[in-house]
């Protein structure tokens, strides 16, 4: 859960009071959510894998610490001219040759626990959940904590456990620890997902790509995300078809377990594909600040659902094949539409960016809908914004009605910020985070972001990148 805990990173910012002087180029990042899961994938190869584009996130180094716990070894690489300048970083490198496979049970010790996801770093980040698919065809077992509630609410594993068991694993939960074993290997099976997860399809997709015989997996998420690491398996011998579609089919090379020549061969390197979700991000956020803003290194295709609302709102955006260019963008926030939003699946309009949007709708003239269909409980942040002065209806844990335009201030209520001191907004969780950074920029007066190093866990040194693009925000340890 969110801690209001004082020692945290904080991010002090002073708000633009609505003019809209942010500008210059946002550099994005590879997607986190890609990396992620190449790097619970790298588990499935025989040899050290190479990663490309890897954002330095949180996430990241969080996944990177429960690989090392397990027994893998990863570096980030940097490649340096003659003059010894870097001048390509983002690269790691994981090797898990390293990885024997053995549990703490085995060796009496807490060395070379290979099989045990670490609880409490997984406590720390649902992702690390996907790890058990690659671990589980590997070593045949695997354990790792139930994951409880989180700050978006409830984050059920039910699709993960009955995939193991449909593919000839053994599950047991004992003391709040799932133990799960395949001593002979997992089988190929058809599943139906009666929910639509990116996780659940990534995991059992990767899982079954060391299974024997054939594995259909039905009602998949489409998430570009997914074909990322499903096209990198590919070109490194995995048999996989359909990603990126409902269906997907997955021919396990049929190995059993301790055969590492049937591990996969790392004949091509993973390249992250582009972060859609802090695109997204930077676009709202340009909508609202800049005038002129290019967000680089994205793929606009990506985006379709997000720019076709924004563009019908009124906001006069560019597409190039590798970039969204925020042009000419002069209006005064209040003359743009509301509209209406239902999060859904990819290619509908992503739940990462509902926070987001919200802030953007809080300035725009009219009433919005946003319906959560993805997650219970993903409206925390509206407290914060409404602080600001936010016109916010919860309507359900599922549903808020926003009225604007609102200019925000630094206190509505005169005590909230204590005169000149700056008020205190709260990061609930990652895109939360960036919605109140978004509104801090906007508004009018000085704001402490608490909880910084949740806003970390997704997006990279942001307050450098911001303050490049003129916004005043620094990071207070
Ligand atoms: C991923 C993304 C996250 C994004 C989410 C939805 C990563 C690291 N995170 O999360 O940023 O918000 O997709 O786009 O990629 N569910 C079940 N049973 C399960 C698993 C999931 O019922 O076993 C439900 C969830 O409660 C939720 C829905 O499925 O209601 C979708 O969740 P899912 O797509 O699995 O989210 P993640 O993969 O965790």
């Amino acid at each position: 859960m969110t801690t209001k805990n004082p020692t945290n990173p904080t991010f002090l910012i002073k708000g633009l009071a609505g003019r809209k002087t942010l500008k210059g180029v946002a550099h994005i990042n590879g997607a986190k959510n890609a990396a992620l899961k190449a790097m619970a994938a790298a588990v499935l190869f025989n040899k050290k894998v190479r990663l490309e584009n890897v954002p330095h996130t949180a996430d990241i180094d969080t996944m990177a610490a429960i690989l090392e716990k397990l027994g893998a070894k990863i570096s980030w690489i940097g490649e340096q001219n003659g003059e010894a300048e870097v001048v390509r970083d983002h690269i790691m490198e994981i090797d898990t040759t390293t990885m024997t496979g053995t549990t703490a049970a085995e060796t009496g010790t807490e060395k070379n626990t290979h099989t045990d996801i670490d609880p409490t770093l997984a406590a720390g980040m649902r992702a690390s959940v996907v790890l058990t698919g690659p671990l589980l065809a590997r070593f045949g077992k695997v354990s790792f904590p139930a994951p409880g509630g989180c700050v978006i609410g409830a984050r059920p594993i039910d699709l993960f456990i009955e995939g193991y068991k449909k593919m000839g694993a053994k599950v047991t939960l004992e003391d709040g620890l799932y133990k799960i074993s395949a001593p002979n290997g997992l089988s190929g099976m058809d599943d139906f997902f009666h929910t639509i997860s990116v996780g659940g399809t990534e995991t059992l997709m990767m899982a079954a790509v060391l299974a024997k015989g054939k594995t259909i997996l039905s009602n998949c998420a489409k998430e570009p995300e997914i074909v990322n690491v499903a096209e990198w398996l590919i070109s490194c011998g995995a048999k996989i078809k359909g990603a990126g579609t409902s269906t997907i089919e997955i021919i396990g090379n049929g190995r059993n377990i301790g055969d590492d020549k049937k591990l996969l061969e790392p004949t091509k390197h993973f390249v992250t594909i582009p972060d859609r979700i802090e695109a997204g991000s930077f676009i709202l956020l340009g909508a609202l600040c800049a005038k002129d803003l290019v967000i680089e290194n994205c793929e606009p295709k990506h985006l379709t659902a997000v720019l076709h609302l924004l563009n019908d709102s009124g906001v006069l955006i560019d597409t190039k094949p590798n970039a969204v260019q925020i042009k000419g963008n002069s209006r005064v926030n209040s003359s743009f539409k509301s509209f209406d939003i239902r999060t859904k699946e990819y290619p509908g309009f992503p739940t990462d960016l509902q926070a987001p949007a919200v802030t953007f709708l809080t300035q725009v003239t009219g009433e919005s809908n946003i319906l959560e269909t993805i997650f219970e409980g993903r409206f925390k942040y509206v407290e914060d914004l409404e602080t600001l002065g936010a016109n916010i209806t919860v309507l359900n844990p599922r549903e808020v009605r926003v009225k604007g335009p609102t200019a925000f201030v630094q206190s509505v209520e005169k005590e909230v910020g204590g005169g000149d001191a700056p008020a205190d907004l709260y990061a609930h969780d990652i895109r939360a985070g960036f919605a109140i950074v978004m509104a801090a920029l906007t508004a009018k007066g000085q704001f402490v972001i608490h909880n910084a190093h949740l806003i970390d866990r997704g997006y990279e040194k942001l307050e450098e990148r911001l303050k490049a693009l003129g916004a005043n925000i620094e990071r207070v340890l």
